[in-house]
């Protein structure tokens, strides 16, 4: 999970845990493999983080995150930044102390998923929060939250006034919205390069069949919403060798070489 590609800077390792001593230490043998950056993680909500006082379970205690910053920035070489949700629950939405804490104790950054923990992925990101978050902090902010498409990334920086935005789910299946594109923008042509070029690399990374297994809902996902793709989706989708996989592809690819030029795409 540490191995990157020099190109991929700037590099950011996130850590999460409970005890700010632990962390600490993490996070200085994290150094050695030389991260540009180093993040908490207040944000996750899956239970076999949260349920150990990891991730959001963090933000239940704004003087631990004081701590935790306070010890991270002063030990650290590098910047220390942190993610975080809005709150444990809607009767306990802390990002103001929280965000407070992590800035007075020398935190360079807050990223901001907005919902609470409770909600995990449930009801819309509340960006107004974010706003709020930006009218105060004196550290740079990064919104997050349901950013789905391009136009979507000028709406939440108007609309909240943020840094910068992060995306995840939308970047999955697509991850041409970074060089701002849609999905319904990228040919077919360019989403069965994709498909070639991701699983060579996913095969190249993980040992055995590992690659090929975690690349089935990567594969769904470049292909949804593909016109006229149902019956490729299906065969891709239970595609269970590489052999099967590619030859899926070349098939695509021939039968779209076949069709005649459009004038007017
Ligand atoms: C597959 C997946 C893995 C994620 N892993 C992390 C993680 O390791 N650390 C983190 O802070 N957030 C993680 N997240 C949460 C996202 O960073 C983000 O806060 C959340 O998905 C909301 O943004 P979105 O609407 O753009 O998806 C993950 C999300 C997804 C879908």
């Amino acid at each position: 999970m540490l191995r990157y590609d020099p190109e991929e800077r700037p590099v950011v390792f996130q850590i999460f845990g409970a005890d700010p001593v632990t962390i600490l230490e993490a996070a200085k043998r994290l150094q050695d493999f030389r991260p540009d950056i180093i993040d908490i993680n207040m944000g996750c909500s899956v239970k076999k983080v949260s349920g150990k006082g990891a991730g959001a379970a963090l933000l239940k205690s704004p003087a631990k995150i004081g701590r935790i910053f306070n010890l991270l920035s002063k030990e650290l070489s590098i910047p220390v930044t942190g993610k975080i949700r809005l709150g444990w629950d809607t009767d306990s939405l802390n990002y103001r102390d929280v965000v407070q804490a992590m800035q007075e104790n020398g935190a360079r950054l807050v990223a901001v998923h907005s919902r609470t923990k409770k909600q995990a992925y449930k009801d819309s990101a509340n960006w107004q929060a974010i706003a709020e978050i930006k009218n105060f902090a004196q550290i740079p902010v990064i919104g997050n939250g349901d950013v789905t498409c391009v136009a979507d990334i000028a709406r939440m920086k108007n609309q909240t006034g943020c840094d910068a935005v992060m995306i995840a789910r939308a970047a999955i299946g697509n991850p041409w919205i970074f060089s701002r594109k849609d999905a319904a923008e990228v040919t077919l042509a360019e989403k069965l390069q994709m498909i070639r070029r991701h699983l060579a690399a996913n095969l190249a990374f993980y040992d055995g069949d590992y690659g090929l297994i975690l690349f089935r809902k990567h594969v769904v996902k470049y292909v949804t919403a593909v016109h006229g793709a149902r019956e490729m989706r299906g065969r891709l989708v239970t595609a269970k060798t590489v052999a099967e996989f590619e030859s899926i592809v070349t098939e695509a690819e021939e039968n779209l070489a076949k069709q005649p030029v459009n004038p007017h795409p």
